[in-house]
């Protein structure tokens, strides 16, 4: 499998490609700094120089093309504002899925957020600007004629992994590794009958693989 990754040299990003490369797939990537570049070759991964801000869709059509699927992981990050949190939360995931479109890139998986994260706490306003954009972001996916998949993890530790996860269409918002939802995000790639499904996935009881197969279409 071919797999193109946006936020490739982030914290699941990393995750997801080393898996993918340790199976022996190939995996490419999008990076904003030359020194990235070099740091994902010496790791097996052809990254490629660009933005997804700058980027049009038809450049990243461009990028992409070849690959069997894309998965979208990159964020703000709490950097840049309101504006940055649209430009890359927001509309990046709608700008993947024209640009799969155009260079004929089937399948789709965004790593988004629990809408309800949170919503015990009293949060600030720039983290309710970030959660609209990131629903944002699904609703337009959700409109398009790829063979999409939303992951929505619950907080997230870079604890080691357990394999083990609580997924489904509804999950209590509580906690889970980034390796877990890399392996997460791994196992929806390689399991074709989970398609066009918003999963939610939390630390928990379950072997990953299994989990993810308990939501394919039947
Ligand atoms: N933190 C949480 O508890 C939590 C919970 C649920 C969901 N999420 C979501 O899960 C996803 C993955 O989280 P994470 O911790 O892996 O994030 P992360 O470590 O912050 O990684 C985000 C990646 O996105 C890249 N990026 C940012 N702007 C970009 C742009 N304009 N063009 C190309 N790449 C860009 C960053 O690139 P650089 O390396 O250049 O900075 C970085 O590598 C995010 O979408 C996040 O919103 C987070």
């Amino acid at each position: 499998m071919k797999v193109f990754v946006v936020g490739i040299a982030g914290g699941v990003g990393r995750r997801v490609a080393a898996r993918l490369v340790a199976q022996g797939d190939q995996v490419g990537g999008l990076v904003r700094r030359p020194a990235q570049v070099e740091e994902l070759a010496a790791e097996g991964v052809a990254a490629t120089l660009g933005d997804i801000v700058k980027l049009s869709a038809e450049e990243l059509a461009g990028i992409i093309r070849g690959h069997d699927a894309a998965v979208f992981t990159a964020g703000a990050g709490g950097e840049g504002g309101p504006e940055t949190v649209d430009q890359i939360d927001g509309a990046g995931p709608g700008k993947l899925a024209r640009a799969a479109a155009i260079a004929g890139v089937s399948r789709i998986v965004l790593v988004s957020v629990f809408p309800e994260a949170w919503r015990e706490r009293r949060m600030d306003e720039e983290f309710e600007h970030y959660m609209v954009a990131k629903k944002q972001a699904e609703v337009e996916l959700v409109l398009t004629d790829r063979d999409w998949v939303i992951v929505r993890p619950s907080a997230l530790s870079n604890a080691p992994g357990t394999g083990l996860v609580d997924l489904g269409l509804a999950k209590v918002h509580e906690e889970i590794t980034r390796d877990d939802v890399a392996e997460t995000v791994v196992e929806v790639l390689r399991q074709p009958d989970v398609s066009r499904i918003i999963l939610e996935v939390t630390g928990g009881p379950t072997p990953i693989a299994d989990a993810v197969a308990a939501m394919a279409r039947t």
